[in-house]
């Protein structure tokens, strides 16, 4: 993990947060090639809900909401909360799935009996800091799709069974967030809201966990990298009657990637109660009106993104090419679904300091950049050039030659085979636009 984490820092995918200030725990920042591949990922997925499905429309809710939104939603009592034990030593404090003795494992101190701790984030708006004015950060984005259902059925005009869909930024007081990008205090989720009639919600749930395991797979999870853990009654979240887990095999161990939950009436039944508003929908045709079920599907960007980095990881040692004498060098790949790679293409003239090849790679560039997200390099030998493009997971690299000048040619180089393919300049865009569309 260690090397994954440290290419992330050293080549722009993500940089810890407040750095300069000594770092900021547990939050982290999307450098230039980070947040091109966090955007792959999202866009992926919000068209896989509202383009290959039928029926789901998507929905951008605010951050903050009414603190009652919190109280029905059941998050701002116990059952939103991790139980910690403290050090009575050094004061550190720990999760009771954590602790194997009755000691601190770090100072071997003597510990607390279990206190819960909630998670929600809290913040104050307006210009006084006193009960009144406490909000929270959310910590699922979900509860502004149920606070909207109303007005998303209305607007859309929808029928039973519909989803909707939304990206964004959650927040949790984690009191133990460790592993990279794996648990945060503030991070990103995508999830989907399928709302049905109560007697359909099995079938819904094996179909949506199904198509998740699928997409999941689609984008380059390998199927013996996942698995799915059905989660029991005792230990599923307070609103779930049923949560199956899919977990990937990250390097320190198998976790919890995305959630399946099904969610009944809970959310949609105790916003009705608090808010008096009847929530409830009205079927036209059977003249049934009734709370429908909530199928979820929830799944973290940033655990994605890890997961997506961990699969694509390679090391070669010696390296690839089998043209020239194996270096002593670790060769570094990473193998990422050309969608998801950050950098499409690299243009790279053969050398820097032929003016005529330089002004040719830049029409190119430019010529490309406004389709694909393109990098230009002229630094350091081709066979340098290629590795850094490979370790970054750029799809092809076009180089620009002495005979590019005569025949208006370059040659496109793939990542994974290597091969190596002489392409008109003319005929560069579509070739290239066939590849990676
Ligand atoms: N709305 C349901 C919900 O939030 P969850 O299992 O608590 O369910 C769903 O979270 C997904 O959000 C998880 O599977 C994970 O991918 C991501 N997630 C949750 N907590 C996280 C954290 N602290 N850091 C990063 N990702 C997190």
């Amino acid at each position: 993990m260690e090397k994954i984490v440290s290419l992330c820092k050293r080549r722009g995918f993500i940089f810890p947060s407040s750095e300069i200030y000594g770092g900021f725990s547990s939050c982290y920042d999307y450098g230039p090639l980070g947040v091109e591949m966090k955007n792959n990922i999202k866009n992926l997925w919000w068209d896989e809900m509202t383009k290959n499905h039928e029926n789901i429309v998507g929905l951008d809710s605010a951050i903050l909401m009414s603190p009652k939104v919190w109280e029905a939603s059941g998050h701002l009592s116990a059952g939103f909360a991790d139980t910690l034990l403290e050090c009575k030593s050094c004061h550190k404090r720990f999760r009771e799935d954590e602790i194997k003795e009755r000691k601190c494992p770090e100072c071997q101190g003597e510990l607390t009996e279990p206190r819960k701790f909630n998670l929600m984030m809290k913040t104050f708006v307006g210009p006084v800091e006193e009960t009144a004015s406490i909000a929270y950060l959310r910590a699922e984005t979900c509860q502004g799709i149920y606070v909207n259902f109303e007005n998303v059925l209305n607007s859309m005009r929808l029928k039973i069974p519909f989803g909707i869909c939304q990206i964004g930024k959650a927040f949790r007081n984690e009191i133990t967030p460790r592993d990279f990008l794996y648990r945060m205090r503030e991070f990103e989720q995508m999830e989907m809201q399928w709302f049905c009639h109560p007697k359909d919600a099995d079938k819904f749930f094996e179909f949506w966990l199904n198509e998740r395991l699928k997409w999941l797979q689609s984008i380059g999870l390998k199927k013996e990298n996942l698995r799915v853990f059905e989660v029991p009654e005792k230990e599923r979240a307070h609103y779930a009657r049923r949560q199956v887990d899919i977990e990937y095999k990250f390097p320190f161990g198998w976790k919890e990637i995305e959630g399946v939950h099904n969610r009944g009436d809970w959310d949609l039944s105790n916003h009705s109660k608090h808010s008096g508003k009847d929530l409830r929908y009205f079927d036209e045709k059977t003249k049934e009106k009734y709370f429908p079920f909530i199928i979820e599907t929830s799944i973290g960007v940033d655990r994605l993104f890890f997961a997506l980095l961990c699969e694509a990881y390679e090391e070669i040692k010696g390296g690839r090419t089998k043209t020239t004498k194996p270096t002593k060098e670790v060769e570094i790949l990473l193998k990422l679904d050309k969608r998801i790679a950050p950098i499409k293409v690299a243009i790279l003239p053969l050398v820097k300091n032929k003016p005529e090849l330089v002004q040719k790679a830049k029409e190119i560039y430019r010529m490309l950049k406004v389709h694909f997200v393109c990098q230009y390099d002229e630094v350091g030998s081709i066979g340098r050039r290629y590795r850094r493009q490979d370790e970054i997971g750029t799809v092809f690299c076009v180089t620009i030659d002495f005979e590019t000048l005569k025949d208006n040619a370059v040659t496109v180089r793939d990542r994974d085979t290597m091969e190596q393919e002489r392409v008109k300049i003319e005929n560069l865009l579509s070739y290239l636009k066939e590849k990676l569309d």
